[in-house]
């Protein structure tokens, strides 16, 4: 029988009883890694609608689970839509990792934990041949290559996934519950590996806010522009849309220009590029390609490609800069297709020879790979293709890459309507690296 102090505390809920016991808003989920750039750290990022501490909980797998702590902080994200739906973003920094080692890991508080995931630590070696996907352009509606992409990534194909801009169809979308499904969707592939990004167009909308507080990128500038180092590769991540979207600052196009510049000066230094030859650019909006929209890589002077006269003052495109500073290979995204360009600069193509184009090329090598699968579905071709166009697709799928050591990389392109069928690939071969590379 109850004592009669405990039934009288019993009445005394009855009334919040009858409300009902408030939803647990606790609940980590959209949980996601990158790598901050510094060998042996991963960073977790996850997302609570109530306001908890911020934990991560790891363990060596197969070792004890759990038996390691570390702690971060949630920042508050207010969408700007008409709802105004606040979340917490939660970020934790693993450090002290041991390279090429597997480790086991939940994310939240004591109000509420995430399922375990797992993953590698990046070997930090300089010979480490990292295994990446690449796509842009995926969205919540017709994902098509994400079921392939969830598996391979989860048979350990990958070291890491590169996201080239346009997410979800958008972030922002129903006051932010479309950016929320599609972080949720994604955590299947983002949990397990590093999940590095550059924002797209489609992040535009109220200044790029949910991009930049969802993703947690090396650097300073909530993931818009930054670079990071794995195996023989510097990889740059930058913003095609500060081109754009002039409203939110002419300041940021001359900001991101100039630390392109040092950046890609400090990775030039004999010492540097000895270590970590290949320099692999990747950004959103291309600056060719041969589709038939009316996109700034249709045009001859594309903004990326040559820059804005219409700034002041006027504002330097890419294409010398990354020229002159020996940018090897370079990524792009937002046309929904595949295509492959014969090493190119100032719209002429610069072969190595004409058997063998991309061994010693005398130029940056292109790839376009935007076909990921979003409801824009696929773009059409244009017919009469410029005569560097090399190979082009309009199936759904995505592209493999793997930097096998300072001399070769190897890219693939999946077809995900052929059934994951390999329907083009090259190796990029280089004796020689940097602007003394091209003459
Ligand atoms: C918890 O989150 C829910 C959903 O966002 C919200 O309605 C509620 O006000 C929050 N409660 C507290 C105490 O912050
Ligand atoms: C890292 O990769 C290098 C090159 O493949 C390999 O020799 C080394 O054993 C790897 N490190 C670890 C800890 O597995
Ligand atoms: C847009 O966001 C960037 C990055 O945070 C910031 O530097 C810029 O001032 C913002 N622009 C406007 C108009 O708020
Ligand atoms: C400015 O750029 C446009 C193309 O973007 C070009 O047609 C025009 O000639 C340029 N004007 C000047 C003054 O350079
Ligand atoms: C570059 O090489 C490819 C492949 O051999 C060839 O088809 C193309 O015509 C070459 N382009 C030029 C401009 O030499
Ligand atoms: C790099 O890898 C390629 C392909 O496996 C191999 O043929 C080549 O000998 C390697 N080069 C060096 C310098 O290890
Ligand atoms: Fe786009």
């Amino acid at each position: 029988m109850l004592p009669a102090y405990a039934a009288y505390a019993m009445l005394s809920l009855a009334p919040i009883l009858v409300l009902g016991v408030p939803p647990i808003w606790t609940q980590p989920e959209q949980v996601h890694l990158s790598y901050p750039g510094v060998p042996g750290s991963m960073l977790v990022t996850w997302t609570t609608f109530n306001k908890t501490e911020s934990k991560v909980e790891y363990g060596v797998l197969g070792g004890r689970l759990f038996d390691m702590a570390a702690t971060g902080s949630a920042s508050l994200f207010v969408d700007s839509g008409e709802e105004k739906r606040k979340m917490y973003i939660h970020r934790v920094t693993l450090t002290g990792l041991k390279p090429a080692s597997a480790y086991a890991y939940h994310c939240g508080s004591d109000a509420g934990w995430s399922d375990v995931f797992y993953f590698t630590a990046l070997n930090d070696s300089t010979s480490f041949s990292p295994r990446f996907a690449l796509y842009g352009d995926l969205g919540n509606e017709n994902p098509q290559s994400l079921a392939r992409l969830q598996k391979e990534t989860q048979l350990g194909m990958y070291d890491v996934i590169l996201h080239i801009g346009d997410f979800a169809y958008d972030l922002h979308e129903d006051n932010a519950r479309i950016g929320d499904e599609f972080m949720r969707q994604i955590q299947s592939i983002a949990a397990y590996v590093p999940y590095m990004t550059c924002p797209g167009n489609h992040e535009a909308t109220y200044n790029f806010s949910n991009y930049r507080n969802r993703f947690s990128m090396p650097g300073q500038t909530e993931s818009l522009w930054y670079s990071w180092d794995l195996g023989s590769a510097h990889i740059i991540s930058l913003s095609t849309e500060v081109y754009f979207y002039l409203m939110f600052g002419q300041e940021l196009l001359f900001k991101q220009y100039e630390w392109l510049k040092k950046d890609l000066e400090e990775a030039n230094k004999p010492e540097n590029r000895a270590v970590r030859p290949w320099i692999i650019t990747m950004g959103h909006r291309p600056m060719y390609c041969s589709d038939d929209d009316q996109d700034d890589c249709t045009k001859f002077d594309s903004y990326v490609r040559l820059g804005r006269n219409d700034t002041k003052p006027p504002a330097p495109g890419l294409e010398d800069l990354f020229y002159r500073y020996g940018v090897d290979l370079e990524l792009w995204a937002h046309e929904h297709t595949y295509e492959r360009l014969w090493p190119v600069y100032g719209d002429k193509v610069y072969n190595g020879s004409t058997e063998q184009p991309y061994m010693n090329p005398k130029a940056p090598v292109h790839i376009i790979t935007g076909s990921a699968g979003c409801r824009e579905k696929i773009d059409p071709f244009n017919p009469n293709p410029k005569e560097w166009s090399a190979f082009r697709s309009r199936d759904y799928g995505y592209t493999r890459m793997q930097v096998v050591n300072s001399t070769h990389v190897y890219l693939e392109q999946v077809s995900d309507d052929q059934y994951g069928k390999v329907i083009d690939s090259i190796w990029v071969v280089k004796e020689k690296h940097g602007f003394s590379a091209w003459l």
